[in-house]
């Protein structure tokens, strides 16, 4: 590690506030061929709350990376060398007034730029991503959050080439100019933080529509794209129309400018960024149409765009002090968008899906060496810290203040910190004190949820006393230790409950002397708490932590049969569907006991009586239906134990599903026959939801090793008219060789499908991104073999994070393979690692994830994945993203 010798990390207890703040700042950019000018004029003065105890002028700190500073101006005065200091990290200089105006020239060089953060090009196009560290990569600047000025940005460039541009706010004026160039003028009437500031320059066709805001004043709506993906805007508009209405009316939330303006990218590291009035979008979270996009896609780009134009509030209005507060603006825009999407379509079913993602990615990392607080005490370097835990842990803290308050002092809690607020960069306690303002509750110990790592673990134990009718519930809460939190105070956990009869009614019951027919809220404040329900009228069954009502595993010991019944009749559909998953959970975990035992698998007749049922019931929802089919997934499934035995886990998954797909073949046809449609595609809840049982069913008829399922899929492949319904043809052939073995038709048919597949969709990048998807996530023992031969195909590209993800991210997640017992899953990552760290060291750091939790494996494994992220914190020049992680993980 050549420039990051001793990479040190920032810590939120140091936080100070900004010595000087910047009124008004000027931005001019020249692009040309192989690097660009930027102008900038500051003004800039001492922070007038720091002035009072302190007399003395501090020096100046720009931050400025990667930067060849040209000119350096002070009240129009060129400075000479002594007044200032260039550093790889920025500009020190000497202040001699409490108010000044800077003028700086620096130059930089977009194209050879391949992080993707600052100024960058992606296919001829000029784009800028800020967040979180990336403006000082443009020039140099105070470049923290807590920072907020006024923004004016002139543009120059070629016509021909970039006949857009664009920045935030409003268009001031353009015009053209000699030698084939043009200019505009953009001005924000928002003072926001430099992370927010965006610009763009290219060949790009525009797709407009108009919203009419609430109070009649119309914003007129932009989509700047690819002329080829003029076709694939419609989705994002519509979305982004009801999010705009959904915002209004469910947060009392108006849009602020008279344009807003959307780009699509695709060369991009997250999903989207909100720059004010000008969010930049990877392609993959904002282009839909039917024959590209799956529903999933569909959905994606909904909750995307949903999610960056609720920034404008929760985020861009009222922003973050530092970098620790991420979660302010995240956690809470995710908690909005999960709502607006439960609007949308079904509440229950995007529960489903946002807490499996949650315990398959967020439980993990907060059990692992990159386990952090929803507001981390500190970092080496911020782009890790864009995290599951941050997001969706930090959703789900908002979510428990909704529970904890009730929707109407939520909703006042919120318009108070909105307008308290608005304009300022504030934290997490200021977030949280609203909540306590409103309701008058102390949320002190509540806050330990942003303070404390790790996810908490219940434990509940009942009895019940048919003498005095009487039924006591103990909850009893611990927490794992976690790097640098070895012991854990007591956290606040909702947890919602309700009591069931055997027969699975509902049973009413008094609690704190209340009739509840219904539900109630316990509140777990203390390490172990017992509640006492009384007038239960026969032994209940308890439905606990109902849709789920706190981020925390719960442990009850239910017996399959209760499982069961819960199954069949909760009515809190999460819970049901939860029951399903439990009792899954605890099939395959004595199936991987048998394994390891060597002890014959055996179906068990519970589940299959489960699935019967469900297979046969009518009316249900047929999303949820899909999701009720689905066992709990390997990444979750791996969670359940302290060493994770790979081979006896995927036998045993494999060997339940093939014995669910053997046992209910019939059953399975049937539903896959009476859920082919040929309703014109919508890609609505209704639809989708019918796709996915349908496509569920599919997955298992393959399972079953019948010719008649390769088939039906090959039928399916040819007569799609969506992408959903073909890419699943295409993935369920796929990944059933493990099935078919080296049948010949199977073989030939995989090979065709897939050489037909590509040949139709080779323009498309996104399509062309399933296709390597598909085959990375394949169970076969040629699969490390696979993958290498792919990265040289002539559609891969290490410079495209949506390709890298397709691929490299992909097999990451292929348990069998990333996890295949010599090791060679491991170095094959590993060597792709270590180029795209000079690449792409975001990226890099993402990727390296799938190796830190090595102690969680087998002592073969372990060795074998330790050895590889020792072989990384070798290597010259690494990356300070990737020495981040890494050595967390080999602490
Ligand atoms: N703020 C973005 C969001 O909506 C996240 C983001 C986009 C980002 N691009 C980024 C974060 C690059 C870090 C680096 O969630
Ligand atoms: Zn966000």
């Amino acid at each position: 590690m050549k420039e990051n010798q001793n990479p040190k990390a920032i810590y939120l207890k140091d936080y100070q506030k900004p010595d000087y703040l910047i009124t008004s700042t000027h931005l001019e950019f020249y692009i040309d061929e192989d690097k660009t000018l930027v102008k900038s004029k500051l003004d800039i003065y001492r922070n007038p709350e720091l002035a009072l105890n302190n007399l003395s002028l501090p020096p100046l700190f720009l931050n400025g990376v990667d930067l060849a500073l040209n000119s350096l101006r002070c009240d129009g005065r060129e400075l000479g060398q002594s007044e200032y200091q260039l550093s790889e990290e920025g500009l020190n200089i000497t202040v001699s007034k409490s108010e000044f105006t800077l003028e700086i020239e620096t130059l930089i060089k977009p194209r050879l730029n391949t992080a993707l953060e600052g100024l960058y090009v992606s296919k001829g196009m000029y784009c800028t991503q800020c967040e979180a560290h990336g403006f000082r990569r443009i020039t140099y600047y105070l470049d923290r959050p807590d920072v907020m000025s006024s923004f004016e940005v002139y543009i120059e460039a070629d016509k021909n080439q970039y006949p857009v541009l664009l920045s935030n706010g409003n268009p001031l004026a353009k015009g053209d100019l000699k030698n084939g160039r043009h200019w505009a003028r953009w001005q924000d009437p928002f003072k926001k933080p430099c992370y927010l500031f965006a610009l763009v320059a290219g060949n790009l066709q525009c797709v407009e529509d108009t919203f009419i805001r609430r109070s009649g004043k119309p914003v007129a709506l932009r989509l700047f794209v690819e002329q080829q993906d003029m076709d694939k805007c419609a989705y994002a508009l519509e979305s982004l129309k009801h999010a705009m209405a959904w915002d209004e009316k469910v947060f009392g939330r108006e849009y602020d400018l008279d344009i807003y303006m959307i780009v699509a990218v695709n060369h991009f590291n997250m999903g989207a960024m909100e720059n004010k009035g000008l969010n930049i979008f990877n392609t993959s979270c904002v282009l839909a149409n039917q024959k590209t996009t799956t529903d999933a896609g569909f959905e994606r780009v909904e909750g995307v765009v949903a999610h960056e134009y609720f920034h404008n509030w929760s985020g861009n209005r009222v922003t973050c002090r530092d970098w620790f507060q991420l979660s302010l603006k995240e956690g809470f825009t995710v908690y909005r968008d999960e709502e607006f999407s439960s609007d949308m379509g079904s509440r229950t079913v995007k529960r489903i899906d946002d807490v499996n993602l949650l315990r398959s990615f967020q439980f993990k990392e907060d059990a692992g060496p990159m386990a952090h607080p929803v507001r981390p005490a500190s970092y080496i370097e911020m782009n890790n810290f864009y995290t599951s835990t941050v997001y969706n842990k930090g959703a789900e803290v908002v979510r428990m203040l909704h529970t904890l308050l009730g929707a109407e002092k939520f909703r006042e809690a919120c318009d108070l910190y909105f307008e308290k607020f608005d304009g300022q960069a504030v934290t997490c306690d200021d977030f949280v004190a609203c909540m306590e303002t409103v309701s008058g509750k102390n949320l002190t110990q509540f806050k330990r949820w942003y303070s404390q790592a790790g996810t908490p673990v219940v434990e509940a134990q009942a009895t019940y006393d048919s003498q005095s009718r009487n039924y006591l519930l103990t909850l009893k809460q611990s927490c794992p230790a976690t790097p640098g939190q070895d012991s854990k105070e007591s956290f606040v956990i909702p947890v919602n409950a309700a009591l069931f009869s055997q027969a699975g009614e509902k049973l009413s019951f008094s609690i704190n002397g209340e009739v509840k027919t219904k539900a109630c809220l316990l509140l777990l404040d203390e390490t172990e708490k017992t509640f006492v329900f009384t007038d239960v009228a026969e032994a209940p069954l308890p439905s606990l932590l109902r849709n789920f009502s706190a981020p925390i595993k719960l442990k009850f010991p239910y017996s399959a049969e209760e499982l069961a019944i819960l199954l069949s009749h909760d009515d809190d559909g999460f819970n049901a569907w939860d029951a399903g998953q439990q009792l899954s959970l605890n099939i395959l975990k004595s199936l991987i006991k048998d394994v390891q035992e060597k002890r014959p698998l055996q179906v068990d007749n519970t589940l299959l009586a489960a699935f019967t049922k469900l297979l046969n019931k009518k009316n249900l929802d047929k999303a949820l239906l899909a999701r009720l089919l689905t066992l709990p997934n390997k990444s979750y499934l791996a969670e359940q134990f302290e060493t994770i035995d790979v081979d006896a886990m995927i036998t045993a998954h494999n060997f339940l599903e093939q014995a669910l797909a053997k046992n209910l073949y019939e059953l399975f046809l049937k539903c896959y026959q009476e859920n082919i449609s040929t309703e014109n595609y919508k890609p609505n809840a209704q639809q989708s939801g019918q796709r996915s049982l349908k496509n569920v069913c599919l997955h298992y008829l393959l399972l079953s090793a019948s010719e008649h399922a390769l088939m039906l899929a090959e039928t399916q492949f040819k007569e799609a008219s969506n992408m959903t319904d073909q890419n699943t043809a295409l993935r369920t052939v796929v990944h059933s060789a493990y099935v078919y073995g080296a049948s010949k038709s199977y073989l030939s048919l995989r090979a065709s499908l897939l050489n037909n597949f590509y040949q139709q969709w080779q323009k498309e990048a996104l399509v062309i991104d399933q296709w390597f998807t598909v085959q990375a996530m394949a169970q076969s023992d040629d699969i490390v073999n696979i993958v290498e031969k792919l990265l040289s195909h002539e559609a891969f590209d290490f410079e495209n994070p949506n390709r890298v993800r397709s691929l490299i991210a992909a097999f990451a997640q292929n348990t069998a393979g990333f996890h295949q017992r010599d090791g060679k899953g491991y170095q094959f990552f590993a060597l792709q690692v270590q180029k795209l760290n000079k690449i792409n060291p975001q990226i890099a750091a993402r990727l390296v994830a799938a190796l830190v939790h090595w102690r969680r494996y087998d002592s073969g494994r372990s060795v074998l994945m330790k050895a590889e992220l020792e072989k990384l914190m070798a290597m010259p020049d690494l990356s300070k993203d990737v020495y981040e992680i890494v050595s967390r993980a080999l602490n």
